[in-house]
């Protein structure tokens, strides 16, 4: 086996003239958190693209497990454990959150356990999305219609539905954006316990938040103007001078 869940080589990304992404060599080993800051515009999202498939990158390789994916298409990398949160416009509003993660749940099942027969299948699912509710604290809401979960509620059911996929390596874009300081520190605790009980998990996590990056992370990948500018433990980049100085008047 690998020494990382997850790498990219040398990624690039020009989309006409504009270089986006130039030359990102990103590793993160098997139960490894990294996080992934830099200044807005910097190439994060574009980043993840790449790794999950989304776009095609114009230059470089990603790896999962070892294995390189940059042809793959996105629903095969899912199957090969890549997790990735579901935009909120896939969460159906007028349905139970239970029958939201049942679904996602279903989903993931259908694809690896596609012998089962479908009965056995909707009870395995329904015992999966209890289990992913329960996890982030929403096991109480399971009745509730989706659209009627606060906002805090709704993204911990984004992460529920994240782990209905049971993935290796889950990617996290900015989970915390919107929410309020106060609920903070209960989703920082979740994102840290997706690595799960055994820290089989890996998980890439772009935040602002620079009290849960330094909280949560064990390294820290710095991009700015679509290059890795450093990939080090929280202590090291908060000390390098090359990322203070990229910083400077920007807050990261
Ligand atoms: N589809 C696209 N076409 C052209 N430019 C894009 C596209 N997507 C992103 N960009 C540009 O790529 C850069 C990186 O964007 P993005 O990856 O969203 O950064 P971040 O997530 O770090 O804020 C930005 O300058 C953005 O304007
Ligand atoms: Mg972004």
């Amino acid at each position: 086996m690998t020494e990382y869940a997850l790498e990219t080589r040398g990624l690039g990304l020009r989309i006409g003239a504009a270089v986006i992404l130039d030359d990102v060599s990103l590793t993160a080993r098997r139960g490894e958190l990294v996080a992934v800051i830099g200044p807005n515009g910097a190439g994060k999202t574009s980043l993840f693209n790449l790794i999950t498939g989304v776009h095609r990158p114009t230059g470089g390789s990603v790896l999962l497990g070892g294995r390189d994916v940059t042809a793959m298409a996105v629903h095969r990398r899912g199957r090969l454990g890549l997790g990735r949160t579901f935009q909120t416009s896939s969460v159906f509003p007028a349905l139970p959150v239970l029958e939201n993660a049942r679904l996602a749940a279903k989903a993931h099942l259908g694809g690896v356990l596609n012998v089962l027969k479908p009965a056995g299948s909707d009870a395995r699912a329904t015992a999966v999305a209890r289990d992913c509710l329960e996890r982030v604290g929403l096991a109480a809401r399971a009745d509730t219609a989706a659209g009627a979960l606060s906002h805090g509620e709704k993204r911990k059911l984004e992460l529920a539905l994240v782990l209905a996929q049971d993935p290796s390596v889950i990617l996290l874009d900015e989970p915390m954006a919107g929410m309020s300081a106060e609920d903070v520190p209960e989703l920082t605790e979740l994102i840290g316990s997706l690595r799960g009980t055994g820290g089989e998990r890996t998980v890439l996590l772009i935040e602002h938040h620079m009290n849960v990056v330094l909280g949560l992370a064990d390294r820290v990948a710095v991009m700015h103007h679509g290059t890795l500018l450093a990939l080090d433990t929280p202590e090291k980049v908060m000390a390098d001078a090359t990322v203070q100085s990229a910083y400077l008047g920007e807050p990261l």
